[in-house]
């Protein structure tokens, strides 16, 4: 069974938290979107310019499915909660979901110069802005907690983490 799931926008450190508490617990990590690059035979970036959004997030439903057949600590790309199915599962799920939150301005000044994030790109300092805020009230639809990791580190944020977990 899966012990903990980590959703939250690009560049809140889903990834590098998610190997901390990985190591910590000494349980293994998925990384969703290395499952769908795997999946998939080719890079994220790859996806998108051959086949689309669309697809991207078709590929993604099907690997979260999969995912909770797993065991360990899973962090999720950040528009896992574009898709509805998406959502439904991370609600019903009794694992505990960690929305990991960090503000706009940090992530495009974390982000900007990120080649294998497609829609960073695409969309600019106000574009991501705008993704931002639409999908903040879509993360708090789906977590049992939220976390902030604006002015901190993966291994800060992951002591809070298994704080939260032993309450
Ligand atoms: C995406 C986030 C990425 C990756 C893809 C799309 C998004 O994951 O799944 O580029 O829509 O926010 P990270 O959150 O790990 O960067």
């Amino acid at each position: 069974m899966l012990d903990v799931i980590l959703v939250g926008f690009m560049g809140t450190g889903k990834t590098t938290v998610g190997e901390v508490l990985a190591a910590n617990f000494r349980r293994p990590q998925i990384d969703l979107d290395a499952e769908i690059v795997a999946a998939a035979g080719k890079s994220i970036k790859q996806i998108f310019a051959d086949s689309g959004e669309t697809a991207f997030r078709q590929l993604e439903t099907q690997v979260l499915q999969q995912a909770f057949a797993k065991s360990g600590i899973l962090s999720t790309g950040g528009g896992v909660v574009e898709s509805a199915a998406n959502r439904k599962l991370l609600q019903q799920t009794s694992i505990p979901v960690i929305y990991l939150q960090t503000g706009p301005a940090a992530i495009f000044d974390r982000l900007k110069g990120d080649d294998g994030r497609p829609l960073v790109q695409q969309l600019g300092q106000a574009g991501l802005r705008d993704l931002w805020q639409r999908r903040a009230p879509l993360y708090q639809s789906v977590a049992t907690h939220t976390v902030t990791t604006d002015a901190r580190t993966p291994l800060q944020v992951s002591q809070q983490i298994q704080q939260l977990l032993s309450q």
